[in-house]
């Protein structure tokens, strides 16, 4: 199965559950409503909101930064990082379907926003050399079978002295306890996951300078089984599985048993063009 249809074949006809949503939010959803379907990574709401941050704090003397989310899903972060001040910001996915449903969930969001939505690669990029002042993958190098590639066109795309930051998940101490199915892939051919030493060594081979890496392994795990006792309280019926399929509620509890056993981590890095 192609990466675009994993995340887009259940998006074909998108009308109900935007029509479900409009009906149950007439004044509009925040971004603690929409989480469950348009933060698709480990962390959820919360990690976008500490990633938002870290970029923020980046940024902070920039005028009107422009920022990239290459692999930008449903458009969690992208609705967040819209709301930096005078933040020009775009989204760059592979997946359609995925990309149509984040533009129909900025015209329900509260507060209001504005940004661009690009169909395309992150593997080659449709953008001009030196364009973004900073670019953001949240949980998307993990399905890129070539990090080299997208790593150069990172540094092609970033103006100098830009920032990248990489929210991803990592090869754990033990891989050979990876169970699939996992929100992020049906089976290996779509799981591209490296060891947080290689994954360094690839950013700086490809000619970043690492500013902080951050294990954020405990947290994640610590999140995912908060999860599990969690008592529902959202009005709305949204969950991972409109998006991911009647499989979600396996692929979420294998993630809990990779994170336990080992299988995968979960880091943060900030980086520059060295
Ligand atoms: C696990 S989802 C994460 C989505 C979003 N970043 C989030 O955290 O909510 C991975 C996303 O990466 C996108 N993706 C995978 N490979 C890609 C590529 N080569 N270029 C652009 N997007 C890609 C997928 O379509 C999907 O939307």
């Amino acid at each position: 199965m192609s990466i675009d249809s994993h995340y887009g074949d259940n998006l074909q006809q998108q009308q109900a559950l935007l029509s479900q949503l409009r009906s149950a939010c007439p004044d509009g959803a925040d971004a603690w409503q929409l989480a469950p379907i348009d933060q698709l990574h480990s962390g959820g709401l919360q990690a976008s909101l500490h990633l938002r941050d870290t970029l923020a704090a980046c940024l902070a003397p920039q005028p009107a930064p422009r920022i990239l989310d290459a692999g930008s899903g449903a458009g969690g972060l992208l609705r967040l990082l819209a709301q930096l001040p005078g933040a020009d910001v775009t989204g760059l996915d592979l997946c359609h379907n995925l990309n149509r449903l984040s533009l129909a969930l900025c015209q329900l969001y509260q507060p209001p926003c504005c940004l661009t939505q690009v169909s395309g690669d992150a593997q080659c990029m449709p953008f001009a050399s030196d364009h973004f002042d900073a670019i953001v993958l949240q949980h998307s190098l993990l399905n890129m079978p070539k990090p080299d590639q997208a790593l150069d066109e990172c540094l092609r795309v970033l103006k100098p002295g830009g920032h990248l930051v990489l929210h991803e998940l990592v090869q754990g101490p033990a891989p050979s306890q990876m169970q699939f199915p996992v929100p992020w892939a049906r089976g290996q051919e779509q799981s591209h996951l490296h060891s947080h030493a290689t994954l360094s060594a690839l950013l700086q081979a490809r000619g970043f300078q690492i500013c902080t890496a951050t294990d954020l392994t405990a947290a994640t795990l610590a999140w995912r089984q908060r999860q599990d006792s969690r008592t529902e309280a959202q009005t709305l019926r949204l969950t991972p599985a409109l998006i991911l399929g009647p499989d979600f509620p396996l692929m979420f509890a294998n993630l809990l048993h990779n994170l336990r056993h080992g299988a995968i981590g979960v880091m943060q890095y900030l980086a520059k063009p060295a």
